[in-house]
């Protein structure tokens, strides 16, 4: 038989266990969800997909490299420079950290960033996704850019002309608007540093390690197949939660 929270307490109000009670609530109300997403957004989540799911446009040893060598090592330093730098990851959520990332050291930073920017990536892709935008993202992306081919094309050129490592990014400014972007090694648009800010709605690595094994120095062929796997839903759902505020 269920019961719900109220019954629940009435219940052991009336059943002489209010004691009991009254001294087991306030430890469930530190549980709150809040502060359990704030530490567990600083671990890496498992992989949403397997490791050949996205092939043939990723390849399956690539993606395990870049999951348990690359993406692992930058959760790993992160809570090592966190500990160094006695940040408080239950106080601290990882997008805050990431917007004051000039005060911390340049091993928080790049951890922090690649952390952060390899989590979001694996979200947004999947091996079945829908072909392109609809709603009110889409609508946006024409308005700014004319077309999605040629937002695709302003995209792929930023991804393209990313000098050594980096990311190029879809980013909803502090004013609503979408821009294109890109930057250097593990940083991203949420970093104070940033040269264009705000919320990254989708994200594209070029580090040679996203790609090298099955495209070796040809960058604009990984670029040009990744849209095969752009989870638009979840972009669609960030467009929705960035503007919103
Ligand atoms: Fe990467």
């Amino acid at each position: 038989m269920s019961i719900n929270i109220q019954n629940r307490r009435q219940f052991l109000k009336t059943s002489g266990k209010a004691t009991m009670a009254m001294a087991t609530l306030p430890i469930i109300s530190k549980l709150s969800p809040s502060i359990l997403m704030n530490s567990n957004e600083y671990v890496q989540q498992p992989l949403p997909y397997g490791y050949a799911a996205l092939e043939p446009y990723i390849d399956a040893l690539t993606m395990e490299i870049h999951y348990t060598k690359h993406a692992a090592a930058y959760a790993k330093n992160l809570a090592d420079a966190c500990v160094t730098e006695k940040l408080d990851t239950n106080a601290t959520s990882l997008i805050n950290l990431l917007k004051n990332i000039s005060h911390y050291t340049p091993k928080m930073r790049n951890n922090a960033g690649g952390h952060y920017n390899h989590e979001l990536f694996w979200q947004l892709m999947k091996p079945t996704p829908a072909t392109t935008p609809t709603g009110a993202l889409a609508e946006a992306i024409t308005k700014t850019f004319g077309s999605l081919d040629a937002f695709k094309t302003a995209f792929g050129d930023a991804a393209k002309a990313r000098f050594g490592s980096g990311w190029a990014w879809l980013v909803v400014k502090t004013d609503g608007s979408l821009a294109v972007s890109s930057t250097p090694n593990q940083d991203n648009p949420l970093m104070d540093v940033a040269e264009t800010k705000g919320s990254p709605i989708l994200g594209l690595d070029v580090w040679e390690h996203a790609y090298y094994l099955k495209y070796q120095n040809k960058r604009p062929d990984y670029i040009n197949n990744w849209w095969n796997l752009v989870n638009w839903e979840y972009v669609q759902k960030r467009f929705a939660e960035a503007t919103s505020i």
